[in-house]
This record gives C-alpha cells, structure tokens and sequence, in this order.
C-alpha cells in the first residue's frame, strides 16, 4: 500500500510580492483549499482599531486575536493601508500569533492538502509542507503594485489616493516590522524556492512558481 502525501503548499513573502495571487493561482490549478493568513491579522488588526484600542497593547490585541469576528473578514476596510499598519503591528505580539495558530494549523493538516500564504507558513505552521516558496521583489516594484492597486480601490470608492513615495515609504516600514520582530519573523526557510517575480507577468510567475512546486514534488518535498 502507498501512502499518499497531501500537498501542502507554503507561500511565504513581504508585502506586494505577488504571493496572494500566485497561491491563489496555485490553488486552482491543484484544485485546494487556500487560506491568505494575512486576512486573519488584518480582522485582529481591524477589531482592536474598531474598539478603539491602542495595536501595541497586547492583551487587547490577543482578546481580538481570539475572538475573530468572521464578517470582519469581508471588511472593505480589511485591505487598507491604515489597517495593513494595524494588522503589522498586532502581527508582533506572541500572544496574538499564538491565538491565531490553530487555525492556520489546522487548515494546513487537512488530509487532502492546502495552499496558505503568509509570513511564517513554511517556518510555523507547515514547517514539513511538500513544497515551499518564497516570493519577494525589489521594494520599487512592490511600491508600484501597490500603488496601483490601492489607486484602482480609491476609485472605486471615491477614497483618498496615495502617493506612490508614501505607498514605498509604508511597504518599507512594515518589511523592517515584519522582518525584525522576534515572535516568527518573515525569513526564507532554508528548504524554500525562491521565486522572485520584478521581472514577471502574473502569468510567468504562476507558471514559474507550478515548476517550482513540480520540482518539490519529485524531490519529496526536500
Ligand atoms: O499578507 P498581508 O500583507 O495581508 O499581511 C498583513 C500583515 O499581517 C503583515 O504585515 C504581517 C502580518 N502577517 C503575519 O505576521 N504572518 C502571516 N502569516 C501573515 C501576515
């Protein structure tokens, strides 16, 4: 008897590298579940600024952590870039990843296999996930994305568009929060891919990132 290993597929990155819209692409074309564990920080995030709390009070943001409101989720105000600072900050209490890691844990053992993306999908919650990427791009080209995308949003609701040195300047402080924390840190784990994508479509970088999953797959994930 063979014993089939689920696909766990760990895609990990900085803000605006592309890894929301290649795992979610990942996700179609092997037919999974996915999870964007940033939304989970950005509804803890979202509730202690709704409450009106200070982010860097711990305990408030860990008894938002442990109380998600699911309609929170669908918020428009979830992908902002005040909240993207809210749910940063929130993101550096141990207590608050500690309340939020169930949920991603157990998304990930689910007995078919899963896609999730994040900061410390490869080194927390799926450290033996078959394949792992990590996806990141040069902070100008980061900025532009954003930029645009944030820009295409203010449209949309007659918002406040941004400019794009204060979209760079934002991305900068939260890679240097995300990446100096102590509590999972964003890093490369050391058996991921790394898939940079400043020079890639959406469709070269799906693609890019499908052979680099094949590859995992034929090495058994090592
Ligand atoms: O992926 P995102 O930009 O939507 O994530 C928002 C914030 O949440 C990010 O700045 C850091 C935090 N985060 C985290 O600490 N760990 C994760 N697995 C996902 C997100």
């Amino acid at each position: 008897m063979t014993i089939k290993t689920p696909l766990v597929i760990a895609v990990d990155g900085p803000a605006a590298s592309g890894k929301g819209t290649i795992a979610k692409a990942l996700a179609r074309h092997y037919g999974l579940p996915h999870m964007d564990t940033g939304k989970l920080y950005r509804a803890c995030g979202l509730a202690v600024r709704l409450a009106g709390h200070d982010p860097y009070d711990a305990e408030a943001a860990a008894d938002a952590a442990k109380a998600i409101d699911a309609t929170l989720l669908d918020d428009p105000d979830l992908m902002n870039s005040l909240n993207s600072d809210y749910a940063s900050i929130v993101s550096s209490h141990p207590a608050v990843r500690a309340a939020l890691f169930e949920t991603q844990r157990a998304f990930a053992q689910q007995p078919g296999g899963a896609v999730l993306d994040g900061r410390d999908i490869g080194t927390v919650i799926a450290p033996d996930a078959l394949a792992k990427l990590f996806v990141t791009a040069s902070p100008e080209v980061r900025a532009q994305r954003r930029h645009a995308e944030l820009a295409g949003r203010a449209r949309e609701t007659g918002g406040a568009d941004q400019t794009l040195a204060d979209v760079m300047a934002d991305i900068a402080a939260r890679d240097a929060r995300d990446s100096g924390r102590s509590a999972a840190p964003l890093v490369r784990a050391p058996d991921a891919a790394l898939l940079d994508t400043s020079d890639l479509g959406i469709r070269a970088a799906v693609d890019a990132a499908i052979a680099l999953v094949e590859r995992a797959r034929q090495h058994g994930g090592r």
